[in-house]
């Protein structure tokens, strides 16, 4: 079959990456995590002092991103691609609250979506992706075969992300996670720039009461739907 473009996007904590994760593999796909990109911006900025005791200036950020180089790799034991920040595997840290706390206002900065954007055509460029992320359907990929936009009960999305904080050992409250994505829901989706917005011909995805079985099944008969040809 032709290969696609499928773009899956969503609020945040709405389980997109693990949708994509699953379609990447089941149609032997590459899996790309955009917000990772902007969380790498955002990890780097803070280990750099340019985020600190909630001081924030976007020109010191758009400096440093000439020094910024990122890559995937294929980690064999998850069966996903881990992100790489300067050469360092930075999967686990661009997770910590810390970054999600600062990330919503770094992605919003004009000059550093120009180049993540840019750099995520360029992985999409030969079609065949998987990506997930705010603004993929609407602006990365407008041609995507398929768009799916995801989202899902606020108490449910809550409680994904809590249980995935405490199983990698941070220390954090349902209450904060709970008002980081709030806050992260509100930020996205009123930033001026690429804001996220579903696509007109995404498909909405509800999952608050589906299993990740379903959700899968769910996308595979999309794709099937689309009827696309063989090469
Ligand atoms: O999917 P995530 O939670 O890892 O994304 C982190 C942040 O990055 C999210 O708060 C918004 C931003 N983001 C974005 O602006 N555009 C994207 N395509 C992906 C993420």
């Amino acid at each position: 079959m032709r290969k696609i473009t499928i773009a899956i996007d969503g609020y945040s904590s709405c389980g997109k990456s693990t949708l994509a994760k699953a379609l990447a593999s089941h149609l032997h796909y590459t899996y790309a995590d955009s917000g990772a990109m902007y969380r790498c911006i955002t990890l780097y900025a803070l280990r750099k002092g340019v985020i600190k005791d909630g001081s924030f200036l976007p020109e010191e950020i758009i400096k440093l991103l000439p020094e910024i180089k990122l890559s995937f790799e294929f980690n064999p034991a998850t069966k996903s691609s881990d992100t790489f920040l300067n050469g360092e595997n930075v999967e686990k840290d661009i997770r910590l609250m810390i970054v999600s706390e600062n990330v919503s206002r770094v992605s919003a900065i004009h000059e550093g979506r120009v180049h993540m954007i840019a750099i995520q055509r360029e992985l999409g460029k030969n079609r065949g992706i998987v990506m997930d992320g705010r603004d993929i359907g609407s602006n990365v990929f407008p041609d995507a075969e398929l768009k799916i936009f995801m989202t899902s009960d606020i108490e449910i999305r809550t409680q994904r992300r809590y249980d995935e904080c405490i199983s990698k050992g941070q220390h954090v409250s349902y209450g904060d996670v709970k008002l980081n994505l709030i806050h992260r829901d509100y930020e996205d989706t009123h930033r001026k720039e690429n804001p996220l917005v579903q696509a007109k011909d995404a498909v909405v995805l509800d999952n608050s009461d589906l299993t990740r079985e379903q959700q899968l099944e769910f996308v595979v008969n999309l794709v099937h739907d689309l009827r696309i040809p063989q090469d």
